[in-house]
C-alpha cells in the first residue's frame, strides 16, 4: 500500500556516492528526505495505534514535514545535482514549474498539520480524524460550497492532511524520481 511503501523507501535505498560539493548537497537532500520519512512514518503510526500517540511527538514531526518542504525541498535541487548518481531525475530542470508546484502544495499541507499540532490535544480526539469533515450538526453536505473544504488546508482534520501529504510525496517520487544502482 501508499504508505507501506513509503515508510519503506528509505531502509530500501543506499546513498548515492557522488562526490564534490554536489555529492554534498545530494547527501543533505537524500537525509533531509530520510527525516520526513521518519516523521512521517511517526504521525502514520500514532493515528494508526501501532505507536503510542503522545502531542510533542506529533507536534515535533509535524514541524520536520514543514521544515523540509515548500522553499526549502525547491532549495535541495539547484541544476547540476541532477541525475545518477542521485536518484533526482534530470527532468525536474526541465519541468521546474511542475517540481516546485508540488514542493509548495506539500508544504502548505505541512504547514497546516503543523499548525494544528501546535494546539494538539493530549490524546487523539475526533476532530483530527478523517471523518470529522462531515457535517455532524445536522448540516448538509449539499449546501457546501463544492470543494471548499479541499481548497482551505486549516479546514481539514490532521488525518486527512497526513493523507494527502503522503500522497505529495508518492506523485513526485514516481515523476521525479530514478532508480539508481
Ligand atoms: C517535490 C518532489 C518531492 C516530494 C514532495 C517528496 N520527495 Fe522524497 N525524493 C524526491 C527526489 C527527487 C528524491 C531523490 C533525491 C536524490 O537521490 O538526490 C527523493 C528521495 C526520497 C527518499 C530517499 C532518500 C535517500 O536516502 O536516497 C525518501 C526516503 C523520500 N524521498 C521520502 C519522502 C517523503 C516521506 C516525502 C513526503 C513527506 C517526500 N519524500 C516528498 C522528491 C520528492
Amino acid at each position: 500500500m501508499l504508505v507501506a511503501a513509503l515508510l519503506t523507501l528509505a531502509a530500501a535505498l543506499a546513498p548515492a556516492a557522488a562526490g564534490g560539493a554536489a555529492g554534498t548537497l545530494i547527501e543533505a537532500r537524500q537525509a533531509s528526505m530520510k527525516e520526513m520519512a521518519a516523521a512521517a512514518k511517526a504521525i502514520v503510526e500514532m493515528f494508526d495505534g501501532k505507536r503510542a500517540y503522545d502531542a510533542p511527538g506529533f507536534k515535533a514531526a509535524a514541524k520536520t514535514l514543514s521544515a523540509r518542504t515548500g522553499p526549502a525541498l525547491i532549495a535541495e535541487f539547484p541544476a547540476g545535482t541532477l541525475g545518477a548518481p542521485s536518484g533526482a531525475k534530470p527532468e525536474i530542470d526541465q519541468a521546474r514549474p511542475e517540481f516546485e508546484a508540488l514542493a509548495r502544495h506539500i508544504g502548505r499541507l505541512a504547514e497546516a498539520l503543523a499548525a494544528k499540532a501546535e494546539n494538539a490535544p493530549p490524546a487523539i480526539n475526533r476532530d483530527m480524524r478523517m471523518g470529522a469533515m462531515l457535517p455532524m450538526d445536522g448540516g448538509s453536505l449539499l449546501g457546501k460550497r463544492p470543494g471548499a473544504a479541499q481548497a482551505d488546508p486549516a479546514g481539514m482534520p490532521a488525518e486527512h492532511l497526513l493523507h494527502l501529504i503522503l500522497q505529495d510525496c508518492s506523485s513526485c517520487h514516481s515523476k521525479f524520481r530514478q532508480k539508481v544502482e
